[in-house]
Order: structure tokens, then sequence, then C-alpha cells
């Protein structure tokens, strides 16, 4: 955005008293006086002020995690009127926002919400993506070689998958429970993965996604990002911009 829309945007100032203010030299980025008009500045990562004072915009951005129930298909409509994902979120701001990435319709736990179109793209970025760690129930009791050829990556029908990391948590009644951490989102991938190896999925759990965590956040519940968890993200886009 050019410096002097910027602080137009910001009220500080009409768009040509804004040019005033940066002729005189009142202005500057990140530390530095700027006396061209044009100059372009990101709104989210440099720190302009006036005088010495900071100004910043008032984003729209809203972010959002949601412990997903089972039972809802992650989409933002669907055109023959099953559950979604959409109508667990606070109805004021549930219009402004879109999930990032999908759990399926049986799946539950951590999905992520925002209008942030660029930290969606950081989130879900082929090259960059974040681990998402997984409770997964399965059938049986998987033996160690099984679980081996899981973290070393194993054959699919659409290729190898990267290398996992897994451990048992618990075991109990013929089923046993695992934690699985993977980086790569393909379609029902966690599945795929545990039918590879025989042991079938009975319940699949999502707790953790890059440095978003559930903690006890209840079933269908929502909350915002902790003042920490929203600076993790912020650095991720960042991390994507450069
Ligand atoms: N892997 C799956 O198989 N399903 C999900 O919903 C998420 C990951």
């Amino acid at each position: 955005m050019r410096l002097n829309k910027f602080l137009a945007v910001s009220g500080i100032s009409s768009r040509r008293q804004a040019d005033q203010l940066i002729a005189s030299g009142r202005v500057s980025v990140n530390g530095v006086i700027v006396n061209q008009m044009g100059f372009q500045v990101e709104p989210e990562h440099d720190q302009v002020t006036v005088d010495g004072k900071p100004v910043s915009i008032k984003t729209n951005y809203e972010y959002l995690i949601l412990n997903k129930p089972p039972g809802y298909l992650t989409t933002v409509t669907d055109p023959f009127g099953r559950s979604t994902v959409m109508e667990l979120l606070p109805p004021n701001i549930a219009s402004r926002l879109y999930p990032v990435g999908r759990l399926d319709k049986d799946t539950s736990g951590l999905l992520f919400f925002t209008n942030d179109g660029d930290l969606a793209l950081a989130l879900t970025h082929p090259k960059h993506l974040v681990e998402k760690t997984y409770e997964v129930t399965v059938n049986g009791s998987p033996s160690a070689e099984s679980l081996t050829r899981l973290t070393h990556g194993i054959e699919l029908e659409d290729g190898p998958t990267a290398p996992a990391k897994i451990h048992v948590k618990t075991e109990q009644r013929g089923t046993t429970t695992l934690i699985v951490i993977i980086r790569e989102g393909r379609k029902r991938q966690v599945k795929r993965m545990m039918q590879a190896i025989g042991h079938p999925v009975i319940k699949l759990h999502r707790i953790a996604m890059g440095p978003l965590s559930l903690g006890d956040l209840k079933l269908g519940a929502t909350r915002r990002p902790t003042e920490k968890e929203l600076q993790e993200l912020l650095k991720l886009k960042e991390s994507i911009a450069k």
C-alpha cells in the first residue's frame, strides 16, 4: 500500500495532507524518514511513525479455532443442505471466515478459520507445510515394524507419503491410540496410511496444527488464538512472504 494511502486509511490525515506530512519529513518507516509519497508499505509488517508516534491501521482480520465435532462438513456451503462447520461459529463473524484446510465429516478436532488469505496460504503452502498432530484410534495393535514403515513413508495410490512421526499413546480392548504427526495434507491421508498397514481408523481427532493446539477447548466450542499463538501465526505468514 502506498504510504500516503496508509496514513489516510489509518485516520491520521486526508490523502493530500498525508502527502504534506511525508514531504515535510515527519513520517518514518522502520525508523527511517521517507519522503516519497508513493513509498510502498506493508501494513502488517512495517512500523510507520508520524512525529515519532506509531501509526497503525486496524485490519479486519479475524482468527478462530474450532474443536470440530464429527458429523459436520468442512465447507462454507453445501448444495445438499447438510450440516457444515460454519453453523458452529459465532454468527456475528461467521460470514467473514473460512476454514483453512479440511477435516473429513467424521473427523473431529482442531479446525482453524480466518479471512487472512496470506496466512491461510502460509498454513497450507505445499512447500512449507506445517505439522498437523492427530490422535488416531485404530483397530488392533500395529507392530513396531508397521509403525516404522509409516515413519519412513509408505506407498499410497497417489505416491509415497513423506516421513511421519508416530508414537503409541494407549492400548486397550483391541484398539490402539496413536499420536501421528504429518506435514502433508492429502485427502483422507491418515486413514489411508493406517489402512495401508492393515489397521483401519476407528476415530480421528486433530489436536494441533502448526503453532495452534486444542488444549481443553470443548467439542463444538470456539476460541480466538492466544496472543502467543497469533504472534507465531504472523511469523509463519512473514516467512512465506520472504
Ligand atoms: N487425515 C484423514 O484421513 N482425515 C482427516 O480428516 C484428516 C487427516
